[in-house]
């Protein structure tokens, strides 16, 4: 007897996630297979993960020929391909930015940033936006925003205050007593329907932290390796943090994280100081080079832009279209009505793509090597779909 694979999952795994009744069981590019064959066309890259589309041939030959020679070995020893990793992605960030944390990640990115923070500033109050997320475990939990989130935890989440995103008179407000460890944002809001600030926003919070001795972390989780058009978000507006949280799209599809730390934070680390078992493993960090070096030699920051004016203008012309947001393959698409069930009507048309915590608002996280072709089959059946 084959056992179905939806009811099966649901049989054994904890029901922590409201899943649409589809199992995939293959992909390629743009495209994945479910279990009963059919193809979907996937504007969703596995949660923002898929950013050089799926199985990228490239990646996959570096796993492969990765798996064969070493799989694992944890940071007690040296590991050539750690290494040129961790120099491949340095070389990316801009200047200042010149150490590498491996974790396995977005959430362990975003501890680890936090406790850095708590560390070198010797204080514990930390600041964060309305609307941001940045993790589950408990110390990204507690800068998440949302009671949803922490009811079950409160008494045990280290304090966080609140400020509206955008407003730099609020950040002055917090910082002002000298007594936060850590500011964090998600440069452009992305469960909030991608919601960007403006320049001189991003400009006087570096200012602001510089004056307070506060620590800036960008969460770049969902921003990074080029998927806004730039390696970092902070690229775009001229700032850039002391620390920055790196995973989703990294690996292009293995679990990793980073976090890029400045240079005068990583003078004061030690040994000792931080650690995990399996961040920096070798399959991980074959998987990182791949990628990054994929990202660079076909242009493909150059290409999320692209994609960006091509997706952004069939969008415009689509009746119930009301506003697309982001940059690159980061887009939030708003409604002139309710996203959920536009995006099951989708998933019905052969195309997957993601909600927000807005109701009226898709995001698209499509692959930076989305060729042409797709989008513009993507646009047909999103068209057919709003117009049905
Ligand atoms: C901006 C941001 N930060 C952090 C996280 C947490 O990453 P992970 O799920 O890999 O722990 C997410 C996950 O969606 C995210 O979008």
């Amino acid at each position: 007897m084959v056992l179905d694979p939806l009811a099966l999952e649901d049989a054994v795994t904890l029901p922590t996630y409201a899943k649409p009744p589809v199992a995939l069981v293959r992909g390629e590019g743009t495209h994945v297979w479910d279990h009963e064959g059919r193809e979907y066309l996937d504007f969703y890259g596995g949660h923002c993960v898929a950013l050089l589309g799926h199985c990228p041939p490239r990646v996959v030959e570096a796993i492969r020929e990765q798996a064969g020679e070493m799989l694992f070995y944890s940071n007690a020893v040296y590991s050539p391909v750690r290494a040129e990793a961790a120099q491949a992605l340095v070389d990316l960030a801009p200047d200042g930015l010149g150490r590498a944390f491996w974790c396995n990640s977005g959430t362990e990115a975003n501890e680890t940033a936090l406790k850095l923070a708590r560390s070198v500033t010797g204080r514990n109050r930390v600041v964060a936006f309305s609307e941001g997320f940045h993790g589950r475990t408990l110390g990204s939990l507690a800068a998440t925003y949302g009671d949803t989130y922490h009811a079950p935890y409160r008494d045990v989440l280290p304090e966080t205050t609140w400020v509206p995103f955008g407003w730099e008179g609020a950040v002055e407000d917090a910082l002002a007593g000298e007594d936060v460890a850590a500011l964090i944002l998600e440069p452009m809001q992305s469960m909030a329907g991608i919601t960007e600030a403006r320049p001189e926003f991003y400009r006087a919070i570096r200012e602001i932290c510089d004056r307070t001795g506060t620590v800036l972390i960008f969460d770049e989780v969902q921003t990074g390796v080029g998927r806004t058009g730039t390696f970092l978000y902070g690229e775009h507006v001229g700032v850039t943090p002391d620390l920055v949280s790196l995973a989703k799209s990294l690996g292009a599809g293995v679990p990793v994280g980073a976090v890029l730390v400045n240079d005068a934070i990583a003078a004061t680390v030690k040994a000792g100081d931080q650690g995990t078992t399996f961040g920096g493993g070798m399959l991980a960090m074959a998987a990182v080079k791949a990628t990054l070096a994929q990202l660079v030699d076909d242009d493909l920051m150059a290409r999320a832009v692209a994609l960006f004016a091509r997706l952004g203008d069939g969008l415009a012309e689509v009746d119930g279209v009301t506003e697309v947001r982001g940059r690159g393959c980061l887009i939030g698409v708003s409604l002139d009505r309710p996203a959920k069930p536009v995006a099951g009507a989708l998933r019905e048309a052969g195309v997957i793509v993601g909600t927000s915590g807005r109701a009226d608002t898709l995001r698209l996280m499509p692959p930076l090597t989305t060729p042409d072709a797709d989008v513009d089959d993507f646009l047909g059946r999103f068209a057919d779909v709003l117009n049905a």
